[in-house]
């Protein structure tokens, strides 16, 4: 692979201890380009801007997908990606949905491995300290037909991260008017139109004092699905429940990584439907417990209350709670603290 390395970091220049999300990009960038039928090896170069055409179909139609992974450094200065291969699952299942030719994992993984190692640096040791690995691809043919592209372009860029909201508790809108995905719909991908049409419903539930939304299903908003970048769980009495993933709900591998480290921990998980009428019923008999949101950018985050309508629904929990003790865990694993779940754990060497 070709690799073309800066001539001067720029890492001396950066605070790390006051990081803006997704504002500060790590020296180098992985790119690759698809034309004639076939992938690139792709190269690594300086992290720069790139030149792309006014007509690049992406810019029109939107046909773009996109993943987000992290990568820990450990006591020991070890690097592990988190289940990196569940990643690019998704981002050719993403790729296909949206008519994008899929790439194949040596490219994949060849190129992000080499970022890695090569701006290795820039990931700090710590719990919350990461690098926030994004992984995108997108229709550069320069013609704007509305149809799928021929040529494509597929990149590799990482920034270094905090974890996003901190150690803050959010408040989060059940939206009832607007939806983030319907059946058979594009919900399940990581679509980039998807993120763009949720900007404005969150929009008003921010001018409204929330942090997030809760989007329910497009049909009735009454089954509760996810919210902005995470999948939800609810803790109803003593249980951990979280609804199925379907065309409409984004596969999240958090989610499925809390499930497996609830159920080994003896925590019963139930996935099915839960409903907007469940939550109310059971928040007024004490038998909601928790709330909380998992994704890669956040890891667990518990909401401490739910707007639904003109009612405000809070909850309360203390430091002895469920979401705290999975993400404990959760993060265990991913900084290579503790030896549960050893396949998860990605080494790049
Ligand atoms: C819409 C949506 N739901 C859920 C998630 C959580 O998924 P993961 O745990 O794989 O990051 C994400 C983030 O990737 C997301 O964008």
């Amino acid at each position: 692979m070709k690799i073309n390395r800066v001539e001067n970091s720029k890492i001396d220049s950066i605070d790390f201890e006051n990081l803006t999300f997704g504002k500060i990009f790590t020296d180098h960038m992985f790119i690759s380009k698809y034309k004639n039928g076939e992938w690139s090896p792709g190269e690594i170069k300086p992290y720069e801007n790139i030149s792309i055409s006014p007509s690049a179909r992406a810019l029109h139609y939107g046909q773009a997908i996109f993943e987000g992974m992290k990568c820990f450094k450990s006591e020991e200065d070890e690097l592990f990606l988190f289940r990196p291969e569940e990643n690019f699952k998704r981002f050719n299942k993403s790729s296909v949905r949206l008519a994008i030719p899929e790439i194949q994992e040596n490219i994949f993984f060849n190129g992000l491995k080499e970022l890695l190692k090569i701006d290795s640096d820039w990931i700090k040791k710590g719990i919350g300290n990461a690098l926030y690995v994004r992984p995108f691809v997108f229709a550069s043919e320069d013609t704007i037909n509305a149809s799928e592209a021929n040529e494509y372009t597929f990149m590799i860029i990482c920034c270094p991260s905090k974890s996003y909201y901190g150690d803050m508790e959010i408040s989060v809108k059940i939206e009832e008017k607007y939806s983030r995905a319907a059946k058979g719909g594009v919900g399940y991908a990581k679509a980039a139109g998807n993120y763009a049409a949720s900007f404005y419903p969150t929009k008003l539930a921010i001018e409204q004092g929330f942090q997030q939304i809760i989007w329910t299903d497009s049909n009735n908003h009454n089954s509760i699905e996810e919210a902005g970048t995470m999948n939800l769980f609810f803790v109803v009495g003593n249980k951990l429940v979280t609804s199925p993933t379907s065309d409409s709900i984004l596969d999240g591998i958090t989610r499925k990584s809390i499930i497996d480290i609830a159920m080994f921990h003896n925590i019963d998980v139930e996935e099915r439907e839960i409903t907007v009428d469940e939550l109310i019923k059971e928040h007024s008999s004490g038998n909601l417990k928790e709330i909380f949101g998992c994704g890669t950018a956040v890891v667990v985050l518990p909401i401490k209350s739910f707007g639904h309508r003109d009612q405000l629904y809070t909850l309360n929990y203390g430091k002895n709670s469920i979401s705290s003790f999975l993400k404990e865990k959760l993060n265990n694993i991913q900084y290579n603290i503790s030896d549960e779940f050893e396949n998860w754990k990605f080494k790049i060497n």
